[in-house]
């Protein structure tokens, strides 16, 4: 049977509603489509004992706080900004083990979340997990691939119960369900943005300036990739971004020797990012933003395009 948007979002409502009943729940915002569409939902349910915040971890994409209040505003849902930045780069100085660093970011999001509830009176959390989320989890009889921040990275003790609406949509599906929400289209068409951020995107350790580097060139494979879909040069991938390699490299700038960052352009075609195929750019695209990359970021000497699948690889990094 084909996914009905209107029959789903009746039942979810309903279900928010039964489960929260007349208490008050928060849930934050990562700009993302599934925890925009599940804020979208809960704002429907429950009104005002719904409690919406954008949490910035200071692992987020260039300008999100700004742009998510915006397309959100616009959807009728009010967000709170929290920082904690401070908290989640201290809490992950020196961790080098990509599981260790999911496990650290779903701990630090749990109590900034019940430090928000606290404050606001909440018993419940509503989260936008989907389906792979908790499939690549471990879930039903699999194996962990890796543990999603909003499904294996919550601590066990957690003082406030969890409400998912999506769970069991795929993310297609999650995008026709924000369409017939009335979310903007740069919302319900944006590429997926993993929970634990631009962590995902940094192998081995994390400092505030190794994110610097990364959002920069997340945000120029993002503009360039973009201006040439809307050329016709190429279909616009399914997700695109770059990734920081802990490996420095030789090259030459000016007449100097310099010793540098590497830079992993990747771009994937995929439904619902169980499994992928590397997006064929053309080269003159791949020239501009490595060109771009070298000459904007001043620490980064080199650029790979990553030509590899999902399965082996993964799309993100870790
Ligand atoms: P992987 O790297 O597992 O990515 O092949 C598949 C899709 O999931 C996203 N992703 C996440 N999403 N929490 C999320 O909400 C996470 O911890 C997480 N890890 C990966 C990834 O960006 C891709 O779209």
């Amino acid at each position: 049977m084909p996914f009905n948007a209107e029959k789903f979002i009746e039942g979810a409502v309903s279900s928010i509603k039964a489960s929260v009943g007349n208490g008050r729940a928060i849930i934050a915002v990562s700009g993302g489509v599934d925890s925009s569409v599940a804020a979208a939902l809960a704002s429907r349910a429950l009104g005002k004992n719904i409690h919406c915040m954008f949490v910035d971890t200071g692992l987020m994409r260039k300008d999100e706080g700004k742009r998510v209040l915006a397309m959100l505003s616009r959807a009728g849902v009010k967000l709170d900004v929290v920082d904690a930045s401070n908290d989640f780069f201290s809490a992950l100085k020196g961790v080098e083990e990509p599981e260790k660093k999911r496990k650290i970011i779903g701990e630090k999001f749990i109590r900034v979340f019940e430090a928000e509830a606290k404050k606001q009176k909440a018993a419940y959390l509503i989260q936008g997990t989907i389906a792979p989320d908790w499939i690549e989890s471990g879930g039903g009889s699999r194996d962990t691939i890796k543990s999603h921040h909003n499904v294996g990275g919550l601590p066990e003790k957690m003082g406030m119960k969890l409400v998912e609406p999506l769970r069991d949509l795929y993310k297609h599906e999650v995008r026709i369900t924000a369409r017939a929400l009335g979310l903007p289209p740069e919302m319900s068409e944006r590429q997926p943005f993993p929970g634990p951020g631009l962590a995902v995107r940094i192998v081995g350790d994390i400092t505030p300036e190794k994110a610097a580097i990364v959002r920069e060139a997340c945000f120029i494979v993002e503009e360039e990739l973009e201006a040439a879909a809307k050329s016709g040069k190429m279909e616009l991938p399914w997700q695109y971004f770059a990734a920081l390699l802990p490996t420095k490299t030789v090259g030459v700038r000016g007449d100097e020797r310099s010793y540098q960052y590497t830079v992993v352009v990747r771009a994937v075609r995929s439904l619902d990012g169980m499994t992928a195929n590397f997006s064929h750019v053309p080269p003159e695209v791949l020239q501009k933003i490595s060109t771009r990359i070298t000459n904007e970021i001043r620490e980064v000497g080199r650029v790979l395009y990553d030509i590899t699948n999902k399965p082996p690889s993964t799309v993100e990094l870790e």
